[in-house]
């Protein structure tokens, strides 16, 4: 029988769903809460198996904390999903953009600058409106639509303050004309299952569910497969939420997420994604 783990930092929608979708089937199930635990590196392979599985499900919300628990985890030979160099990748917005572009994938164009000359420098040659994201994080958050050159002199210098290495990182992308909305989509191996508009709510830019976006199921074109696929392959492939946007050129992958929030997706398709991504899982282990 396959032993199946989720580790975790916080149990949201999208972890009691995928509970529920080992439960339903013949699986064992090893439910490890990240925070109250140790790791022994020197430790034997069959005792990390006996606290985590075969096969792991990560999804702690912590990036960095599921990022080094999945690099243990590999080292002891368990299968983790997604594996340790799919959530490097997908944890840092520049490794993402640059892999899409790598593979062909339409991004909008993006400047990296490491200073605030750099990052002056960058803007003007990108031209206003530009966002401003950091390389790492999530739900919208510190992600900044400037307007003017003034308001850029702003912005770094308050990140300048900030004693952050990665906030020292300036990751600029041209504003895409977009309707108000972007496509999530998510892939399962190689299935795309499905894809949502999220709308944001008024008087927000960001579309961002965190950030009081609306789902709406939004019809799953050959189109929109093949760039969604595309985009997971070149990141490595597993269970991973592309998001694009509808560029006057068509559509614009701008992330790709390794640890998919699939509520919003869920509820506007009505399809049991936790259903699938478990089905998935079995799958990898099997092989
Ligand atoms: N270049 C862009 N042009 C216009 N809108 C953008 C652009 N980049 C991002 N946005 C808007 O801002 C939102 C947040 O951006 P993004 O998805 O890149 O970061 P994030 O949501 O913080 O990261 P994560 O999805 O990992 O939580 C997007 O969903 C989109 O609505
Ligand atoms: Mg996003």
């Amino acid at each position: 029988m396959i032993t199946v783990g989720i580790t975790y930092d916080r149990v949201k929608w999208e972890e009691k769903a995928l509970l529920k979708a080992v439960k339903k089937r013949n699986l064992q199930l090893r439910l490890v809460d990240s925070k109250e635990i140790y790791l022994d590196t020197l430790e034997e392979p069959e005792e990390v198996r006996s606290t985590f599985g075969d096969i792991v499900v990560q999804r702690c919300i912590s990036h960095f904390r599921g990022l080094h628990l999945a690099a243990v985890l590999e080292s002891k030979g368990l299968t983790v999903i997604n594996p340790f160099k799919v959530s490097e990748v997908c944890g840092n917005k520049l490794y993402t953009t640059l892999a899409l572009i790598k593979a062909g994938v339409p991004v909008p164009k993006t400047l990296i600058a490491f200073t605030e000359k750099g990052a002056l420098k960058a803007l003007d040659a990108l031209g206003y409106p530009a966002v401003l994201k950091p390389v790492s994080g999530s739900w919208g958050r510190l992600i900044a639509l400037v307007k003017s050159r003034e308001a850029a002199q702003a912005i770094i210098e308050a990140r300048e303050e900030i004693r952050n290495a990665l906030l020292q990182i300036y990751y600029f992308q041209e504003y895409v004309e977009r309707p108000p909305r972007d496509i999530r989509t998510l892939v399962v191996g190689d299935e795309v299952v499905a894809a949502a508009y999220r709308y944001s709510r008024v008087g927000e830019w960001r579309t961002n569910v965190a950030r009081g976006g609306v789902s709406k199921a939004c019809p799953l074109t050959d189109e929109l497969k093949e760039i969604a696929f595309r985009a997971a392959e070149a990141v490595g492939g597993g269970v991973l939420a592309v998001d694009c946007m509808e560029s006057p050129e068509g559509l614009l992958v701008h992330e790709v997420n390794g640890r998919a929030e699939f509520r919003g997706l869920s509820s506007a398709t009505k399809i049991d994604i936790a259903d699938k991504i478990i089905d998935y899982v079995v799958g990898v282990a099997k092989k």
